[in-house]
């Protein structure tokens, strides 16, 4: 959500809408896109005439994708109250045979139908809820069913899988819609707390004056997650930690973290800075880089006995700007973990002055990126007692009184994609520059090996190495 609305929300457009979910049976839309259609319903914030079309290859009548996402709710969200879907379940249609140029399955029937009900005067908005290597192919068909004029189209992430296969997309994207239509999905910018990166850096003095190389030592963006890949194989087989989550959404924490101060605190002016900040992301040096893949990682069904893909990476980042000359940015994310968390942590030089020589503390700013995210402050205080001692304290600011009326990240973007505000989606210009600075780890001759890690383990021990003496602040 953007941050000029308010939790007294009210719908996000009036007019009639008809949302295409390629896509619909899928991981992504059971797990994340369809809870966040739900909330927005439950929320009232839907327009109040609107239909959902899920679209897949599968012959799915319209009743039994109700179920799927009845049965979707009630693993990944809530249990539907009664009186509540018997309101939301009409809405919600299937067009089976699949969406391609040639052959548009029933897509086309299914959205006469709605439109008998909705009106002809009425928004489309694409999802496309689909592994990257399928967005070319959809997107074409759209063109070719003449669906793409006054439409919106949602992409997620990847948006390409390389610097050309992104100027590929990103051309034949430009080629069927005006660039105002696209919402490039990244959810890590539509949590309430990567958003609060900016908002109590600028908004407080005392996080603000201290932003700088010349105050902090390192910063840490650290995504552990304990799941695998579930039942994602065919996705993430073809994608790879490094895609899925290093150029995509630590980068743009970490442009969040690394901007410079907007002209203004209006979306338009924020999306410039962190988009632009990317520019400045020095290319990736491969032996900054380390890859791993966990050890049971290939007994994944539909996964090949000999996949290189890597489920893990930890990178050492420069940006070149005056701000942050000498400051890494330390970025590490990997499935099958020992724990799950998702942090930044801002970690500051020693103290000049007067220290106590057993200190040895690290003073750090930690932002927890999960739910409605909260604030760490970890440092040195004095150990009471009768000894002048120090003692190592870590506490948690949890936000709690300013946390009523949070949306869930999807939720807030899908709002704001009805709505038509485009803040918190990434650019083309970012894009580009993030698979820039990207482009070494993919590259055949310079891609770091792949090394295995154990399950539930902190990844390759190469990793820590590249945060020097500091360690990872998250660790074993
Ligand atoms: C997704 C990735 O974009 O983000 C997943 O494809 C990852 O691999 C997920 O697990 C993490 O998101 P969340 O919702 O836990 O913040």
């Amino acid at each position: 959500m953007a941050e000029n609305q308010t939790s007294e929300q009210s719908s996000a457009t009036d007019e009639p809408t008809i949302i295409i979910l390629y896509g619909g049976t899928g991981d992504l839309a059971k797990r994340l896109v369809l809870p966040a259609f739900w909330e927005l319903y439950t929320r009232g914030l839907l327009p109040k005439r609107w239909k959902l079309v899920g679209n897949g290859r599968g012959d799915v009548s319209h009743l039994d994708f109700q179920a799927h996402i009845h049965d979707a709710l009630a693993e990944f969200a809530v249990t539907p109250e009664p009186a509540q879907w018997q309101g939301f379940a009409p809405n919600v249609l299937f067009a089976g045979g699949g969406f391609n140029h040639d052959d548009p399955g029933s897509l086309l029937g299914v959205i006469k139908e709605a439109e008998q009900e909705l009106g002809e005067d009425l928004t489309i908005i694409h999802y496309l809820a689909i592994p990257p290597s399928a967005f070319e192919k959809t997107t074409r068909a759209i063109k070719a069913h003449d669906l793409a004029p006054g439409s919106k189209a949602v992409y997620e992430k990847p948006f390409g899988t390389s610097l050309d296969s992104f100027h590929e997309l990103d051309d034949l994207v430009h080629d069927v819609f005006e660039e105002g239509q696209v919402y490039r999905i990244d959810h890590f910018l539509g949590k309430e707390a990567t958003q609060n990166l900016h908002l109590v850096r600028f908004s407080n003095r005392l996080f603000n004056d201290t932003w700088s190389g010349e105050h902090l030592a390192q910063v840490q963006i650290d995504v552990p997650e304990t799941l695998d890949i579930a039942d994602r194989a065919g996705f993430y087989d073809e994608t790879g930690a490094a895609l899925d989550m290093l150029v995509t959404h630590l980068f743009q924490v970490a442009a969040q973290v690394a901007m410079e101060p907007p002209l203004s605190l209006s979306a338009a002016d924020l999306q410039d800075a962190r988009e632009s900040v990317i520019a400045a992301f020095r290319p990736l040096d491969p032996s900054e880089v380390v890859l791993g893949q966990y050890r049971s990682y290939r007994e994944t069904e539909g996964v090949p006995d000999d996949s290189q893909t890597d489920t893990f990476v930890a990178a050492r980042m420069w940006v070149d700007t005056d701000r942050w000359q000498g400051v890494p940015f330390l970025l590490r994310t990997g499935k099958k973990m020992a724990t799950s968390a998702q942090r930044v942590s801002l970690i500051f030089k020693p103290s000049d002055g007067p220290v106590h020589s057993s200190g040895g503390n690290t003073n750090a700013l930690i932002f927890d990126l999960k739910g409605n995210g909260a604030i760490e402050i970890q440092m040195t205080v004095k150990k009471p007692g009768p000894e002048p001692l120090p003692a190592e304290s870590c506490s948690t600011l949890h936000l709690e009184n300013v946390s009523a009326g949070s949306m869930t990240a999807y939720t807030s973007l899908i709002y704001d994609v009805l709505a038509g505000d485009r803040s918190l989606f990434t650019s083309s210009a970012g894009l580009e520059a993030a698979f820039k600075a990207f482009a070494p780890v993919l590259a055949a001759d310079t891609r770091p090996a792949i090394q295995i890690y154990d399950d539930g383990g902190w990844g390759p021990a190469a990793a820590d190495a590249l945060t020097g003496d500091v360690g990872w602040l998250l660790s074993g």
